[in-house]
């Protein structure tokens, strides 16, 4: 008998379902939210609404696009957390009310672990291009840096992190300033494209260990905004390429430096990447350099993946049904938790 998972996902601003049967793929429906735009970042409440408009259609529509009827689920993964609390509500309410109608299990996922985990979802049943245990997995997105330890689909170990802003917020807010809009990642990324990464010098940070700071990074580029702007007035207008390059190439080299430490100490030539700022392609291609230079065998997700989606959480939940690992009808949403 197959094993079939349905996987809800609403810890931000995306409603997304997906089915995922015995670890391939069948369906993945994202519903993003532009209601966000205008404000410059997530407003809660607004999202929270958002999802309870879009998670039935997002449901129904997965299903749909699966193939399979409701009968043939064998259990409702759902993002426990960490996110939004009001946001996870929606998810998690809905996953309940489902289960109990359907007579299934219900699977608790950490949202964090499901980055990790989207490695392993397979688009066909011969696709084989998942990391080996034990693995390296640099997790980065809006809210979090860390680099994780992974010995296997149960076991991570977060060996260092950001002790301040993540590498996502270096991006947003940085961009935020330059009047460059909301996320600034892909913006910021573009534009590096078009830039000198040399023109400007940032500071990096100085600490022990694997553990992140872009606080620092995120004064300095300030700092030289307001000093440079007393000069001249247009300077962020004239030299927002060259800005952009030199910020992302700073954020870059940050976090390659602790990430090539733990792989050498470590002993782990195995490495990944995850979270939404997988996609920036400076960051891509430093992996691929990696590769080259030091051996690696490195993990970079599809774009469909790297931002949230609800297959990573069917995916997580399929290897947690494996273990019959099921949390209870009362389990509440975590707006903060780590792996
Ligand atoms: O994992 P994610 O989708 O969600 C949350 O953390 O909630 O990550 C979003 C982050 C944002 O900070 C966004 O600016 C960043 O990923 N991001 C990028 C790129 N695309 C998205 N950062 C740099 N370059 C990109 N191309």
């Amino acid at each position: 008998m197959p094993i079939t998972i349905l996987g809800i996902e609403s810890s931000c601003d995306d409603t997304s379902a997906s089915v995922i049967q015995d670890g391939v793929m069948l369906s993945n429906v994202i519903a993003s939210q532009a209601v966000h735009e205008a404000y410059g970042g997530v407003v809660p409440e607004l999202a929270s609404r958002a999802h309870q408009q879009n998670i039935v259609p997002v449901v129904s529509e997965a299903i749909k696009r699966a193939g399979i009827k409701k009968s043939e689920l064998n259990a409702i993964a759902f993002t426990r957390g960490p996110g939004l609390l009001g946001s996870l509500l929606v998810g998690t309410s809905f996953a309940k009310g489902l289960a109990a109608s359907l007579k299934v299990p219900m699977i608790e996922v950490n949202h964090l672990q499901a980055h990790v985990l989207a490695h392993f979802i397979k688009e066909s049943p011969d696709d084989e291009h998942a990391p080996l245990f034990p693995f390296l997995c640099l997790l980065v997105s809006g809210g979090n840096s860390q680099i994780i330890k992974v010995n296997a689909y149960n076991n991570m170990e977060v060996i260092g992190q950001t002790i301040d802003d993540a590498a996502g917020e270096a991006f947003d807010k940085c961009a935020k300033v330059m009047g460059l809009g909301y996320p600034g990642g892909p913006v910021v990324n573009r534009l590096a494209n078009e830039g000198n990464s040399k023109a400007f010098t940032f500071s990096k940070p100085h600490i022990a260990g694997y553990d992140y700071s872009f606080s620092g990074l995120k004064t300095s580029f300030l700092y030289t905004l307001r000093d440079r702007l007393k000069e001249d007035p247009d300077f962020i207008e004239k030299n927002k390429r060259d800005l952009c390059a030199s910020l992302q190439a700073t954020v870059i080299d940050i976090l390659m430096n602790k990430l090539r430490k733990a792989s050498k100490d470590l002993g782990i030539k195995e490495v990944a990447v995850a979270g939404g700022v997988s996609a920036n392609s400076g960051l891509r291609d430093a992996f691929l350099d990696h590769a080259r230079r030091y051996g690696w065998k490195v993990h970079i997700p599809k774009f469909s993946f790297t931002t949230d989606n609800a297959a990573m959480v069917a995916i997580t939940g399929y290897y947690k049904y494996r273990d019959q690992d099921f949390c209870p009808m009362d389990a509440a949403p975590f707006s903060r938790v780590t792996i």
